[in-house]
């Protein structure tokens, strides 16, 4: 048991059939259709190896996309083939999620073998769940189709999905409510890391918070910052921009037009109230870069610029570096500038490498920032690197994650088995 939650330290899983649910949710590449990186799949091997070993009836639950925009919603076959070569043992696929197929394949199932269905946003329950905010009751939970046929199957359910905590479907807590449940190996280690840096880290704690989702980080700085978690937050990439705006200085019309595009525009004013609030704790860049036929950096005095800004400059990056190296905790999300191009690359980049030398514990999540760590080869040296984004805004942010409530909730009632 750890914060409330069993584990599989809690249960003996020797010829059970075990349903788990993994977030092996992957980016795809729009011309081949095929896996671009398969990082989230290679994460959820511990779970199912140790429960392959002790000779459990693996049966995996899975998504793919979502219906909302139809957005990389595919079968979940080259995931199957993608764990079978990882794991070097057979990973059996079926074309059917609760079906009488599915149904059959599970029960055939014998101790140590493998079973990946297909995709549970194929199911509209899955989806409308969470899209339309319906709330179902414990009961209905365990009446949707998916848990009503397949948790009969079952002794145990396993949940390894932290990625996707934040969703309130029928496979991420639906069988919490009818079966023992454990959290699996990953989502444990997920959560620690994030408590780590939430709840209880080592001071002084610092957020650098960048990228364009200024929604999430305006609401992880307002929750880090109110707790007394952060001591302080270096604001760069987009959010650093808006923060610089609302200080009072005009960056030029090609960012301002950007973030009046991007609907941001809203921000500023939550901006000046997130200054009123913290003041000195946010710290926002005293330079930027533009790429006029290559880098140029400009101080606040050189704007407004003509050019669109896209990256921080070198005395933020020498500001933020020395910041890094003194933080006992560090919290990284969202990239310095447009690091994907060699003239905006060297605030990410330095950022990233000083977070990776800090002596300082370092936890990296989101997309772009856990993808320019891999550019940058620092992801090894980085304390963790975290599978999940909205379920981990979310957490930062003081919100409630449906499943480490069911979690909780299965934890009290159940009787280690
Ligand atoms: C993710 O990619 O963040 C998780 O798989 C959750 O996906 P979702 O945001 O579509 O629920």
């Amino acid at each position: 048991m750890e914060a409330g939650i069993l584990t599989l330290d809690d249960f003996k899983v020797g010829g059970k059939t075990v349903i788990v649910r993994v977030d092996i949710n992957s980016p795809i590449d729009r011309e081949t259709g095929g896996l671009v990186n398969d990082n989230r799949i290679r994460k959820s091997l511990p779970t199912i190896t140790e429960l392959a070993d002790a000779g459990a009836k693996v049966v995996l639950l899975a998504h793919q996309g979502d219906t909302e925009d139809y957005h990389n919603l595919i079968s979940l076959e080259q995931h199957a083939a993608r764990l079978a070569d990882l794991l070097a043992r057979p990973v059996g696929f079926i074309d059917d999620i609760a079906g009488p197929a599915a149904v059959a394949a599970v029960k055939a199932l014998k101790a140590g073998e493998l079973l990946l269905l297909n995709n549970v946003r194929y199911y509209t329950e899955e989806v409308s769940t969470f899209v339309n905010f319906v709330k179902l009751t414990p009961d209905q939970l365990a009446k949707t189709r998916l848990v009503r046929n397949l948790a009969p199957l079952a002794d145990l359910f396993v949940n390894e999905a932290f990625a996707a905590a934040h969703r309130y479907s029928p496979s991420l807590v639906g069988f919490a409510e009818v079966l023992p449940t454990a959290a699996g190996r990953l989502f444990i280690e997920e959560f620690r890391a994030l408590a780590r840096v939430k709840e209880t880290p080592s001071h002084p704690c610092v957020y650098v918070l960048g990228g364009s989702r200024i929604a999430d980080a305006f609401s992880m700085m307002q929750q880090v910052l109110s707790e007394g978690a952060a001591d302080k937050v270096l604001t760069c990439g987009l959010n650093g921009e808006v923060m610089v705006l609302a200080r009072g200085t005009a960056l030029g019309a090609p960012s301002e037009r950007l973030i009046e595009e991007k609907g941001l525009t809203p921000y500023i004013q939550k901006a000046k109230e997130l200054d009123a609030a913290f003041g000195e704790k946010i710290i926002s860049p005293v330079d930027f870069a533009i790429d006029d036929g290559g880098r140029v950096e400009l101080d606040l005095g050189g704007l407004p610029s003509d050019h669109l800004l896209v990256d921080i400059g070198t005395q933020t990056i020498a500001r933020y570096e020395q910041v890094i190296a003194q933080a006992a905790t560090i919290f990284v999300n969202g990239p310095a500038g447009i690091y994907e191009q060699p003239a905006s690359a060297e605030g990410t980049r330095r950022l990233w490498n000083a977070v990776a030398d800090a002596p300082g514990y370092s936890v990296i999540g989101g997309g772009d920032s856990v993808a320019a760590g891999a550019k940058f080869g620092v992801l090894e040296r980085m304390g963790y690197v975290c599978t999940s984004g909205g379920g981990m805004v979310r957490f930062l942010s003081g919100q409630e994650l449906p499943v480490v409530t069911a979690l909780r909730r299965a934890a009290d009632r159940s009787v280690a088995v």
